[in-house]
């Protein structure tokens, strides 16, 4: 059964007519080309198809599509404005917490949701917040030391 969507993703009106079962991580990259949205598990346990939904990190693979009406999308996608990276973006890449990548998006949607609401947090806080997450490559170290630069720099 098909079903008709309007959203707002990355500060853009869509609207589509998609399967009521599909998820919304199928949607953005399959549909709507958004491919930085990871999605190696599909099952809800690695964190790396994370979304901002209203500005709440969410796990896209876990969510239908069809049930996102009305909702604003952030996906990794919409963060930089005119080529200008955000403050977290840069900090991942200055301080080495990128490498395959895969985790990445979820990561840094985590830290920006973390940076709205809460700055500047604590190592404990940053821990927190990208816990449900996985990193199989970094160590998480450079990752929490990229969160708390950006935070440092955004209260400059
Ligand atoms: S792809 Fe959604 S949690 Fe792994
Ligand atoms: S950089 Fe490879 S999984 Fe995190």
């Amino acid at each position: 059964m098909k079903q008709r969507v309007a959203f707002n993703v990355n500060l853009q009106e869509r609207e589509l007519l998609v399967d009521t079962h599909r998820t919304l991580a199928e949607v953005l990259r399959e549909d709507l080309g958004l491919t930085g949205t990871k999605e190696p598990c599909a099952l809800g346990t690695c964190g790396a198809c994370t979304v901002l939904l209203d500005g709440v990190p969410v796990l896209s693979c876990l969510i239908l599509a069809a049930s996102c009406e009305g909702r604003a999308i952030t996906t990794i996608e919409g963060l930089a404005s005119d080529g200008r990276l955000t403050k977290v973006q840069q900090a991942f890449i200055d301080q080495g917490a990128i490498q395959c990548g895969m985790c990445s998006p979820g990561m840094i949607l985590c830290a920006e949701a973390l940076l709205q609401e809460n700055a500047p947090p604590s190592k404990a806080e940053v821990e927190e917040a990208i816990s449900g997450n996985v990193c199989r490559c970094t160590g998480y170290h450079k990752i929490v030391e990229a969160v708390l630069v950006a935070a440092e720099a955004s209260h400059e």
